[in-house]
């Protein structure tokens, strides 16, 4: 009597709460069944998967047989087309799959392997190599210019020993004075006016005084390989000798090759100069404001650093700097000595500094020399270093005072202009002694410039 009271008062509330319950019922019936089904039917043949063939998509393995909850997505966030018919992109791909932190596991026949870095790259350049049925890959090859037939022929190699190792540059121990800069600076064999001109102005080595009146110290290094006139090769062993500044590689210096620089920079680098905090990297035929570059690093540096000692570790391992060029496509035209082939490279490049000169952090240095290992060489060189940035995922910073590309020809001639760059291409030697006598001793008047803002009008 009491109870049914009880429920008649209560009717309007229980059916207000058990009416969506009940509405609900069949959706709870409907999730159940999937789910059961899917655990019958979609896991095992999930693992199974992972043995045979890659997934078309990553999708978790129990969804795959569900057509009714949500559609998987369309696209994997990893490509999974090959750029085909384009030689760099197919082995580059494979790569790529090799490294990629979830498709390893459905890759390596033998896991151990994959750890060890160095094995994998020698595998891969060997499996790989590009001296396989290369008329299959490259059907033009035979009407390719000979600069593109010689690299790609020798691409899989990159351990070239050294012929000059300068060996008093850093102490390689020091922590405690290492360089703040270890300039770098792409040169020639027949280019002994640049390096003179560089060593007595933009690329002097020791303690140089920042524009903010501080010392810090500097050093140079010149990157070679061989040229085939002994005559010259014999005049550089003289001059290595007199200025201990000259690294030498085994390897013919040509326009394609300069690449190898890079790398085999970075590899110098760990071994000789490891704990120099900025790198310069550039041609001799810039120049180089050296003292406001000091000056520029150093307020990075301390940027953060003082307050927070991981963030400012962490901005110094992506810590990269020049005209960076985004969007750029490959050179088609083959008459220019940048042509690249559609059967060699095939999309847009990623950003990347211009090789006329750039600036980057020790510890960005060593993550390149690693990265490297598992991107294969490609014809252009700062291109390659955008490859490389890439793939670690850190983007350079563009900063409007390396000019690259010269002050823009309709800018109004300012009177010191000279005075708010980092770097200027191109200069001759005589050019460069001006300059050094110019920013080195301003006038009154432009001794208060500061640094280039505007962006290069496109
Ligand atoms: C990696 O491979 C190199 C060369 O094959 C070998 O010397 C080294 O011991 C290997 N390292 C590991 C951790 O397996
Ligand atoms: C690069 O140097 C190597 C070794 O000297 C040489 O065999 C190759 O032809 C060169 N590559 C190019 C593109 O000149
Ligand atoms: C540094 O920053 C991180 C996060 O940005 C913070 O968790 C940490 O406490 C900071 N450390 C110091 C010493 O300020
Ligand atoms: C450049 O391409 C044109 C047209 O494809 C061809 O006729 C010419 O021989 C090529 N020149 C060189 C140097 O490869
Ligand atoms: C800047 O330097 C160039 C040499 O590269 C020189 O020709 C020019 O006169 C300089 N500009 C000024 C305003 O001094
Ligand atoms: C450098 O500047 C001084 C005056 O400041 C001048 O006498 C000298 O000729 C200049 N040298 C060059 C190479 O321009
Ligand atoms: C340059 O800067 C200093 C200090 O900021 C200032 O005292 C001086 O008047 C400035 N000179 C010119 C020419 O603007």
């Amino acid at each position: 009597m009491f109870m049914a009271s009880y429920l008649r008062r209560y009717r309007r509330q229980i059916g207000f709460f058990c009416l969506p319950c009940i509405l609900l019922l069949p959706v709870y019936i409907y999730v159940s069944i999937a789910l059961c089904y899917i655990m019958k039917h979609g896991a095992p043949h999930g693992a199974h998967v992972v043995h045979s063939v890659l997934p078309k998509h990553f999708t978790s393995s129990g969804l795959q047989h569900s057509r009714d909850l949500a559609p998987h997505p369309a696209k994997s966030f990893w490509r999974n087309e090959l750029d085909s018919g384009a030689l760099w992109n197919i082995i580059q791909y494979m790569t790529d799959r090799q490294y990629n932190p979830i498709l390893r596991s459905h890759l390596a026949e033998n896991p151990s392997s994959v750890s060890n870095k160095t094995k994998m790259s020698r595998r891969t350049g060997d499996r790989y190599s590009p001296n396989y049925e290369i008329n299959n890959i490259m059907p033009d090859y035979a009407k390719l210019p000979i600069q593109m037939k010689n690299f790609v022929t020798t691409m899989h190699c990159r351990d070239y020993p050294l012929i000059i190792d300068p060996l008093d540059v850093c102490d390689a121990q020091a922590k405690v004075g290492a360089p703040t800069l270890l300039m770098a600076i792409k040169t020639q064999t027949a280019n002994f006016e640049n390096r003179e001109a560089i060593r007595e102005t933009w690329g002097r080595s020791g303690n140089i005084k920042t524009l903010g009146g501080l010392q810090r110290l500097v050093r140079r290094v010149f990157l070679l390989g061989k040229s085939e006139d002994l005559h010259i090769e014999e005049k550089l062993h003289i001059e290595s000798e007199k200025y201990g500044d000259i690294i030498q590689w085994d390897f013919m210096d040509t326009f394609f090759n300069l690449t190898l620089k890079d790398v085999l920079f970075w590899d110098w680098f760990s071994r000789r100069c490891p704990h120099a905090h900025f790198i310069f990297k550039g041609d001799d035929d810039v120049f180089v404001r050296t003292p406001a570059v000091l000056d520029y690093l150093l307020a990075e540096e301390a940027d953060g650093g003082s307050s927070n000692g991981s963030r400012q570790a962490n901005k110094m391992e992506t810590f990269v700097v020049g005209d960076v060029i985004s969007n750029a496509s490959p050179i088609r035209s083959n008459w220019t000595k940048y042509y690249i082939p559609e059967s060699f490279y095939k999309g847009l490049y990623p950003s990347y500094p211009g090789g006329g000169g750039v600036l980057y952090s020790g510890s960005l240095a060593h993550r390149l020399l690693e990265v490297s290992q598992r991107v294969h060489l490609f014809p252009i060189d700062d291109v390659y270093v955008g490859m490389c940035l890439l793939r670690l995922g850190v983007y350079p910073i563009n900063h409007p005072a390396f000019l690259t590309f010269d002050f823009p020809k309709d800018e109004p001639k300012e009177p010191c202009a000279n005075h708010t760059i980092l770097l200027v291409h191109k200069r001759s030697p005589a050019e460069m002694f001006q300059l050094w006598n110019e920013t080195s001793t301003p006038s009154p008047k432009c001794r208060n410039a500061t640094l280039r803002v505007k962006l290069r009008p496109d």
